[in-house]
């Protein structure tokens, strides 16, 4: 196969795409079509892993009973988590993940088999984490993959990763990653929803590297 060359025109595209790219709180309900889901998750897996162990593993969520459970998880964790915040934004910024958790028509949950046979180990000697981090390079591969596909993917954390592994009968060793809504985004927008809330907003400084 010749190795393709990408034109300036598609690196315009793919900053777009970046710039594009939400995490998204509002889904329209109405599914995605079964083979694109298929290709993005597909496409996910061409993400780089350490040792080439690909400890990534994608669960698509469909019982409604174990939605339903995830759901409470999140809206307990929610709860203590707004413990420490006063004020209504703090609710508002609470109630929009719910939304998203009960709208999104697809529930992705995503492991990682923290000691895979795979990869032979190789690269985890001394950051044993970087399984992990191979499997957030897929999910992030999933994201951009779904953003230029016009489908949205909100990322939910705040869960009792073990209570959420026993609810989807995880197997031993794997280690909940994310969870995430996905579906088509009602709105698109080029600046995070929490910075036009007025949560937090990109800071500068986070631009410019550091020269030692
Ligand atoms: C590791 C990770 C965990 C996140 N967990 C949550 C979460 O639990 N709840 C939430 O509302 N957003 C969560 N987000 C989304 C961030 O809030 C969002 O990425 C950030 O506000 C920037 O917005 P943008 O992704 O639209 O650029 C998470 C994002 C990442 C990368």
């Amino acid at each position: 196969m010749t190795s393709p060359v990408f034109s300036d025109e598609f690196r315009l595209d793919l900053e777009r795409l970046f710039t594009w790219r939400r995490d998204v709180r509002h889904f329209r309900r109405d599914p995605v079509v079964p083979a694109l889901l298929d290709d993005l998750l597909q496409a996910s897996t061409l993400a780089p892993s350490v040792g080439l162990s690909e400890p990534w593993r994608f669960v698509l969520v469909e019982d409604q009973a174990r939605k339903a459970a995830v759901r409470n998880s999140f809206e307990v964790c929610n709860a203590r988590a707004l413990e420490g915040y006063e004020g209504e934004q703090a609710a508002g910024y609470a109630a929009l993940k719910l939304a998203g958790l009960d709208d999104a028509p697809h529930h992705v949950a995503v492991f990682c088999e923290t000691a895979p046979d795979q990869g032979h180990g190789l690269g985890r000697a001394t950051m044993p984490e970087t399984t992990t981090w191979s499997a957030v390079m897929a999910i992030h591969t999933f994201w951009l993959a779904a953003t230029a596909s016009g489908v949205g993917l909100g990322w939910v954390s705040i869960l009792e990763p073990e209570a959420v592994s026993t609810m989807l009968d995880a197997e031993p060793g794997w280690d909940l990653v994310a969870y995430l809504c996905v579906g088509y985004p009602m709105e698109q927008a080029n600046t995070p929803e929490l910075e036009r809330m007025g949560w937090e907003k990109r800071n500068p400084e986070r631009r410019q590297w550091i020269r030692r």
